[in-house]
């Protein structure tokens, strides 16, 4: 008698933080296979953002570190992965100035971890499990470096030029993803993405720190003269264009998300604050954009970011689904509904990186 085969598992690295965890529900929602979750717990690393998922059984948690290639190796062999989704990563510019260590171990000697165990467990696949693996590695537009004001955007061409340890420990990332196909074929998928937004963003991001700050009558810190521009997109839809590079995605390939939404800084706020004023009339200072203060630039700061989309647009059929004006409301509306979150998250170590960065 034949069974009909089970859907089978992905491992998903990262998935407790920002973009994983918005990855993961959406995951669940939408198809039938289970997901194991890799996770280190860092400052950044937030299980309460899977409470929703927590008891369905196709969810599996396991707290560890992608450099502990022991774990990695066992997890593999017992999980048997069709793919391994990675987005643990060091994600904060402005720490990765003030200590990049944590950011070169992870982001390139973790990813190296990864792909050779990936590697040895993909070697001992055969027949239709073995073509049908995927390594997605998720990455970002930093790596192009700056762009000018009438520059074009980023392609999948665009030279890398990465500026802050941040970005050169992704790029190296990239790099040996890039190796680990053309050498040893393993069928791997990149994937760089402009600047995200949405729930369960850690307060230390501009957005989520700008609507913290507004709701509680807090100076909002501007960087510089706040022109500098950075093209936004929706977590979901992020997290769509995943799901979609992994299906459909050509092996071997790198592809450019973005939400064609280039913003200046100073525009971000003002929209943030302008929601805020219709939604939170009476908080401690309105209108909330009084707030803002100018404050010295991030050393080495990149002027522009833009992402050229074409390629994940006409191979696959990507494309996002919010515009900046209803993905910021329902970003600020996430945040004033979910102050039980907020709270969790403002430990201990969220105020002594305050103290930090702007001596708050
Ligand atoms: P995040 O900082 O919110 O979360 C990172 C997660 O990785 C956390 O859960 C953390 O605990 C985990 N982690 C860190 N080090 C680990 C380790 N050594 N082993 C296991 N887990 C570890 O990050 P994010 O914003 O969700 O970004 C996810 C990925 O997407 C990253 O690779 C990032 O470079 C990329 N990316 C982010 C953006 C963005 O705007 N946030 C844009 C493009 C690409
Ligand atoms: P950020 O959210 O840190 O993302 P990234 O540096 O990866 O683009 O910052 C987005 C932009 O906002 C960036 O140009 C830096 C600027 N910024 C501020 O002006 N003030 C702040 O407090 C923060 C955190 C960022």
């Amino acid at each position: 008698m034949e069974f009909a085969m089970q859907p089978k598992t992905i491992l998903v690295t990262g998935g407790a933080g920002f973009i994983g965890s918005n990855f993961v529900l959406q995951w669940l929602a939408n198809e039938t296979a289970g997901v194991v979750n890799l996770d280190k717990l860092t400052y950044a690393g937030n299980p309460a953002n899977l409470a929703a998922v927590s008891s369905d059984p196709r969810y599996k948690f396991v707290q560890g570190d992608i450099c502990d290639r022991e774990l990695v190796a066992e997890l593999l062999i017992r999980q048997r992965p069709r793919a391994i989704v990675h987005f643990a990563a060091e994600t904060h510019v402005d720490r990765s100035i003030h200590g990049p260590d944590d950011f070169v171990r992870t982001n390139i000697n973790g990813t190296f971890s990864l792909l050779e165990e990936a590697r040895s467990y993909w070697t001992g696949l055969e027949g239709g499990e073995k073509d049908a693996f995927r390594f997605l590695h998720v990455s970002t537009d930093e790596v192009y470096g700056s762009l000018g004001t009438t520059d074009p955007a980023f392609s999948e061409s665009t030279r890398y030029s990465p500026n802050s340890p941040y970005s050169a420990s992704k790029a190296a990332s990239d790099h040996l993803v890039r190796a680990y196909f053309h050498t040893y074929g393993l069928p791997v998928l990149t994937t760089n993405c402009s600047n995200n937004y949405g729930p369960f963003q850690f307060p230390e991001k501009l957005i989520p720190l700008v609507i913290l700050h507004a709701i509680t009558g807090k100076p909002i810190p501007v960087y510089g003269d706040g022109q500098n521009v950075r093209d936004w997109l929706f977590v979901a839809d992020h997290c769509e264009a995943i799901r979609t590079v992994l299906a459909r995605g050509r092996i071997g390939e790198t592809y450019n998300i973005g939400g064609r939404n280039e913003v200046k800084n100073l525009d971000v706020v003002n929209t943030i604050c302008a929601a805020l004023d219709q939604l939170r009339p009476r908080d401690p200072v309105v209108p909330h954009s009084k707030l803002v203060k100018f404050v010295q630039d991030r050393p080495g700061h990149d002027r522009r970011y833009a992402m050229n989309t074409d390629k994940i647009e006409s191979e696959l059929g990507w494309r996002p689904q919010e515009t900046f004006e209803t993905g910021i409301r329902k970003t600020v509306e996430w945040y004033l509904d979910n102050d039980p979150w907020i709270q969790g998250v403002i430990s201990g170590s969220y105020r002594q990186w305050m103290a930090t960065q702007y001596s708050l």
